[in-house]
């Protein structure tokens, strides 16, 4: 018979890599044990294997997170092996598509909504419950500066993140009272390797615009989710944290004063 872990145990999805990867990398290093969930086998087990060797205890777990019935099969295996977790960080999301609003089709309107909607609602639903019984949860939903606010060529994606935002305040407002916090963070640009790999005039003028003159990283982020996981933020509880290096702090430097 399989027994129960005693190390917190933390779910992390999206975790083959970039900032998803940095989270899990983090909890690993505090002493979580790590579920990780993201589609690519491969990479996941490239981390495993990276952790592991760093004396982190992981647990991959293959799955899409738009797929109900594979997100229950995931976590019926991960509650066998490891009881419940106290730590849920939804991270895992996808961007585009970057067109016009009426030029948006319907499939790409269904799979954004499926992954980063639908994906974020299958894991709290799952795990909601059962953090209740334990009297005890940490969720962390990864939204983005696009949750709370819009942008050209980019309104799916936005919508999609304002709907994790109120979905993450909704949480807060409703579990609260069974020692659930939920929390959505809304991070700016990230250095990760969709950027890394942008045209280099398209780097040079989202920069102009941070006012710290410089993109995240994925560490930060993972920092960030730390300390919403920690012990020191129990009294933070449906708040949609902006890390952005300011730049949504300026809507009008770039225009002339008056
Ligand atoms: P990424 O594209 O490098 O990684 C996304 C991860 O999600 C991968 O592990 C992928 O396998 C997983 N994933 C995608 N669809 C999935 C599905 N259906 N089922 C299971 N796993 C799935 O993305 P990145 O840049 O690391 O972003 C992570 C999160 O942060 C996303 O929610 C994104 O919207 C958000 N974000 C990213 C920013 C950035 O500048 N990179 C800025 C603000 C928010």
């Amino acid at each position: 018979m399989e027994t129960q872990s005693k190390a917190p145990v933390a779910i992390v999805t999206g975790a083959s890599r970039g900032i998803g990867a940095a989270i899990a990398t983090e909890l690993a290093r505090q002493g979580f044990e790590v579920a990780l969930l993201a589609r690519d086998v491969a990479a996941l087990g490239r981390l495993e294997e990276q952790l592991t060797r760093a004396g982190g205890r992981v647990w991959p777990l293959a799955c899409d997170i738009a797929d109900e019935r594979a997100v229950g099969a995931a976590m019926e295996r991960l509650e066998a092996k490891l009881g419940v977790p106290r730590v849920l960080v939804n991270n895992a999301g996808v961007g585009g598509p970057f067109h016009r609003v009426d030029e948006v089709s319907t499939a790409e309107w269904d799979q954004l909504f499926g992954v980063n909607v639908t994906g974020v609602r299958n894991l709290c639903h799952w795990a909601l419950p059962r953090m209740k019984a334990q009297g005890y949860g940490r969720i962390v939903n990864i939204a983005s500066i696009m949750g709370l606010f819009g942008g050209a060529q980019s309104s799916t994606y936005a919508a999609t993140k304002h709907a994790v935002v109120g979905y993450s305040k909704s949480i807060a407002a409703e579990w609260g009272a069974y020692g659930i916090t939920c929390n959505a963070l809304c991070p700016g640009y990230i250095d990760t390797e969709m950027l890394a790999k942008a045209d280099p005039a398209v780097r040079a003028r989202l920069l102009e615009r941070i006012p710290v003159k410089r993109f995240g990283t994925p560490e930060e982020v993972a920092g960030m989710v730390s300390f919403l996981v920690g012990p020191f933020s129990g009294y933070v509880n449906g708040s949609a944290l902006v890390m952005d290096g300011g730049l949504s702090a300026h809507l009008a430097s770039d225009l002339p004063a008056f």
